[in-house]
């Protein structure tokens, strides 16, 4: 059950799995593996303290500079935690949508995404966003074409188009930005995540690494989130009146 201020929407920047494995003495595919627990464990939480959408940073455009190893482990890692995971977003009514240049993954990855963004596309109140091939910059510039290609073609006047024209270009068009962002692991930086439906979002860092992360620490960033008062530029009185 969510209480009033609980946020709506959290999104996720999940770092340390490469950390948790060196501090475990294991190979760094394993704590990738711990990694994909912890999703589980996140997408669990999410929903029953009501949080509604749940954005995952799972694979960035810059994690293909990666060693190829470690690219073809984390690709083979998710490739089976959708084969499984799949049924459960079913069972459980929750939507899947997929943010990034999707046309770069691996076509059977493409495959089982499509088919689960399809099958769970009616479910209307719970959502994971998973952020595979995705970057902030690449997004933008993405959208940009998008909307000269809609000028090109007459569907817009470029002279009207303001922030909440532009929004329906970028790949998170039908969410709703994040509340809160929670960044694991202790690193502080937004790393191309998100950053301009972040523009107003709360930022919680958790020195916890991703492994680790649990029940307990998700309620604690949302008793975090709770207890901040958000301003959106006003001021306080502005804000209590
Ligand atoms: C950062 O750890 C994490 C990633 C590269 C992406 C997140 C991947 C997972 C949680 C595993 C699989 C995900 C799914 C959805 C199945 P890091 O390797 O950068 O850690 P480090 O900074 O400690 O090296």
């Amino acid at each position: 059950m969510a209480a009033s201020n609980t946020p709506k929407h959290i999104a996720i920047i999940m770092d340390g799995n490469g950390r948790w494995a060196a501090k475990n003495k294991l190979p760094r595919i394993e704590g990738h593996r711990r990694g994909a627990e912890a999703v589980k464990r996140a997408l669990r939480a999410a929903q029953e303290n009501g949080v509604k959408t749940l954005t995952l940073y799972a694979f960035s455009v810059e994690n293909w500079n990666r060693p190829k190893d470690e690219v073809l482990a984390l690709m083979d890692l998710l490739e089976r935690f959708l084969s499984e995971q799949i049924p459960e977003l079913i069972k459980r009514k929750i939507r899947l949508r997929v943010i990034g240049r999707y046309r770069e993954l691996p076509e059977r990855i493409q495959t089982l995404l499509h088919e689960a963004e399809e099958t769970t596309k009616d479910y209307d109140e719970y959502s994971l966003g998973l952020a595979l091939n995705y970057g902030s910059r690449t997004e933008v510039v993405d959208a940009v074409r998008a909307v000269n290609q809609a000028a090109t073609v007459g569907q817009i006047d470029i002279n009207d188009l303001d922030y909440n024209s532009f929004r329906q270009y970028l790949y998170t068009r039908d969410m709703p930005d994040p509340d809160l962002v929670i960044r694991t692991s202790g690193e502080c930086r937004l790393s191309n995540f998100l950053l301009l439906q972040s523009a107003y979002a709360e930022i919680y860092l958790s020195k916890v690494l991703w492994p680790d992360f649990d029940e307990a620490e998700f309620k604690a960033a949302i008793a975090e989130y709770s207890s901040r008062e958000r301003r959106y530029g006003k001021t306080t009185e502005q804000i209590k009146a």
